[in-house]
């Protein structure tokens, strides 16, 4: 592997931007609208066609997964994916243990899916998943009436590998979310859809809504209110019959966020990302980014598949350090990592807090992004809740340090943007993790104008 050859980067790699990044890319296929893309289509009556599937190793898990419990998935020379599925309440027992890799929604919402079925399945996943909190949704599926043997984990938390013992019919529950996420929603409204009567989630902060404008147009007898308090209340009626779709997966907003920081940063870039997905509960990035100083432009706005898509043109531009407002957190929540990287590059501090929840996901996003920038040269202060960074003003940061993914691809891309602004190399010591949901990572950043370099071995 070499610096013009990137499509597979190697394992340990350092990236540099000799110039101005310039030109024109597309991201893959959003990775939430894939995983529910594929669930739905398997437990509807007929063949469904998704198109822009990411084809990512998460969304591959749960292609394997949905395959061993009956549903026929194939990929088409086209690149169409074309699935018929076994109807709601058909989910058939897998004969072996659903190997989740690092998918927590694959994991998640499976979990949901099996709670309600009358089958039992053991999930598998990788050292990350594997310490990954699962009570938080087992409690709800539990009230449903579903059984779950878990290995116990850090702090006495249910973790992987985990049984599950779905029950039918399972018992429709009402439960207010403890915490903001949109895999528990799911994972409950999925377990629903084969529950009688109606299953509520009761949402406070709201969360992306794919799965309730997914089920929706599957035909499931979902409505969604808001009570006085600004909680939204989702409503689905079970034992649905769901009828096949023509799904258009739009561009991951959350890939999409690698290049856009990588344009704002990268002195003189002028870069268009293509058909960036901007639903209103994951664009926060960028307005967030604008209200820095960022200058993104969206042009060409649409409707892709049901959720806003636009062209994001993108200016290098000087940042000002700002107090992010927690209430965006959740339409961000994966996209923190790089704007850690963003503010570490502004002028003045910028203040992020109400970020409780990257401690788990696949790893400990405050620490490791903590460690890594100050190892770097950033300026950053740890908080409990979040990280505090006062920025160098627009000049590089000073590089020359190995950094650690911790099996985290968004970790292992954030660093990849710091390195094309920093005086010395940035290693990430391990890039593999970014095949999980960016497998052209590398190629798309060379094609921008980036140079990728394996690290030395000793
Ligand atoms: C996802 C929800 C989020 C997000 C994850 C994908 C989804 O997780 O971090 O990458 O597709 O529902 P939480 O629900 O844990 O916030």
């Amino acid at each position: 592997m070499n610096a013009s050859s990137p499509s597979v980067p190697p394992a340990s790699a350092s990236f540099h931007a000799p110039g101005p990044l310039a030109g024109a890319v597309r991201v893959p296929g959003d990775k939430s609208i894939s995983h529910r893309s594929l669930m739905l289509s398997a437990l509807a009556v007929g063949e469904s066609v998704v198109e822009g599937l990411l084809e990512g190793e998460d969304v591959i898990a749960t292609a394997a997964a949905m395959r061993a419990m009956g549903a026929d998935i194939a990929r088409g020379e086209d690149g169409r994916w074309r699935i018929h599925g076994v109807g709601v309440g058909g989910l058939l027992q897998p004969r072996e243990a659903l190997d989740m890799g690092n998918s927590g929604t694959s994991t998640r919402l499976l979990l949901g899916l099996v709670a309600s079925h009358p089958i039992t399945a053991t999930f598998i996943g990788d050292a990350s998943l594997s310490k990954r909190p699962m009570g938080r949704v087992t409690d709800p599926l539990g009230l449903m009436g579903a059984e779950f043997t878990a290995s116990p984990g850090a702090g006495g938390s249910q973790c992987l590998p985990l049984m599950v013992r779905g029950i039918c019919p399972a018992v429709p529950i009402e439960y207010r979310l403890p915490v903001a996420s949109a895999q528990v929603k799911s994972a409950i409204l999925l377990a629903g859809l084969n529950t009688p009567g109606e299953t509520r989630v009761i949402e406070p902060v709201p969360t992306r809504d794919h799965s309730e404008r997914m089920l929706r147009g599957f035909g499931a007898d979902l409505s969604v209110e808001e009570d006085g308090q600004g909680a939204r209340i989702i409503s689905i009626r079970g034992e649905a019959e769901l009828k096949p779709q023509a799904i258009t997966v739009p561009g991951d907003p959350s890939s999409a966020a690698f290049p856009v920081v990588a344009a704002l940063l990268v002195p003189g870039s002028v870069v268009t990302v293509e058909n960036v997905g901007l639903n209103p509960t994951r664009a926060g990035l960028y307005q967030v980014l604008r209200a820095m100083g960022g200058d993104i432009a969206f042009t060409n706005e649409r409707t892709v598949g049901g959720e806003p898509v636009a062209d994001l043109v993108v200016r290098h531009s000087a940042l000002s350090g700002i107090d992010v407002p927690p209430d965006v957190v959740p339409s961000m929540v994966d996209e923190f990592p790089v704007l850690f990287v963003a503010a570490a590059l502004a002028r003045g501090r910028t203040v992020m807090r109400g970020l409780e929840e990257l401690r788990v996901k696949e790893s400990d996003r405050i620490r490791v992004m903590a460690e890594g920038l100050a190892a770097i040269g950033a300026r950053v202060e740890e908080l409990e809740d979040g990280l505090i960074v006062d920025g160098t003003g627009g000049d590089p940061l000073a590089g020359g340090a190995t950094v650690a993914a911790h099996l985290d691809h968004r970790i292992a891309m954030s660093f990849a943007v710091a390195g094309l602004v920093a005086r010395k190399p940035v290693v990430i010591d391990d890039m593999a993790p970014v095949a999980t949901s960016f497998p052209g990572f590398a190629a798309m950043l060379a094609r921008l104008g980036a140079e990728i370099r394996p690290a030395q071995r000793d």
